[in-house]
């Protein structure tokens, strides 16, 4: 079994990262494979709703999108992080995600995802909000914590004096890896996920 843990900060081993580690090391106790993958700094374009991705499987724009969604058909669980940026998720993040989404959603279905945030103060809740949108969109059980899923911090060194955000952290990573377990229990004894109905696309155009 492994888990991605995407780190949706320019920062390699930031605020971002030292939550997301927290998190990787509770699972590598758990005998859960990792790899951080991260969205790095280069310029991440937004979706262009070209409709490339219906006929090809693939964004057109060939980046670490499509190398993320490459990974991630053989991923087992996810976990999107991201620092704070104007009481929001990092927009690199965003149009990253969009994108991985638009284009490669159905490598992700049925497996489950869980968002961290680091924030040196405020709107943590709301960037969780919307990083939990891309789970609940796609058929993603969502795994929670004892908590929001936040640590605080402008540094490495001061997120880890969060010592109840690290909790947290830990925390997810023990319930991801017990969602994960149960789950292969479930595939060894015939339970699969549910068959999808055809998609009735509603336009409100009254
Ligand atoms: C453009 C920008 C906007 C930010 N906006 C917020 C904010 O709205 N709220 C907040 O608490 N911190 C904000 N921060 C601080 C970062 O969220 C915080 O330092 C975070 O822990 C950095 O994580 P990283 O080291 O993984 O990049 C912002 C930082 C930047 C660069």
């Amino acid at each position: 079994m492994k888990v991605i843990l995407l780190n949706g900060s320019p920062h390699q081993k930031g605020c971002t990262y030292t939550a997301l580690h927290e998190i990787q090391n509770v699972l590598t106790q758990q005998e859960i494979d990792t790899e951080i993958f991260d969205i790095g700094t280069k310029p991440v374009g937004g979706c262009i709703a070209c409709g490339y991705c219906y006929k090809n499987s693939k964004c057109y724009m060939e980046d670490r999108v499509n190398e993320f969604v490459k990974k991630a058909d053989s991923a087992d669980g996810f976990v999107f992080g991201s620092p704070v940026y104007y009481a929001s998720a990092n927009g690199s993040l965003v149009s990253f995600l969009d994108r991985v989404f638009q284009s490669g959603g159905q490598s992700m279905r049925g497996k489950p995802g869980t968002a961290i945030v680091s924030c040196r103060r405020g709107g943590s809740t709301a960037a969780l909000d919307s990083l939990n949108k891309y789970f609940a969109y796609n058929n993603m059980p969502v795994v929670s914590s004892q908590y929001w899923n936040m640590v605080h911090g402008n540094s490495p060194d001061e997120v880890k004096q969060d010592l109840e955000g690290l909790q947290i952290m830990r925390t997810l990573g023990n319930n991801m890896a017990w969602l994960l377990k149960c789950i292969q229990l479930g595939k060894e004894n015939g339970i699969e996920l549910p068959q999808a109905e055809p998609w009735q696309r509603t336009n409100f155009i009254r």
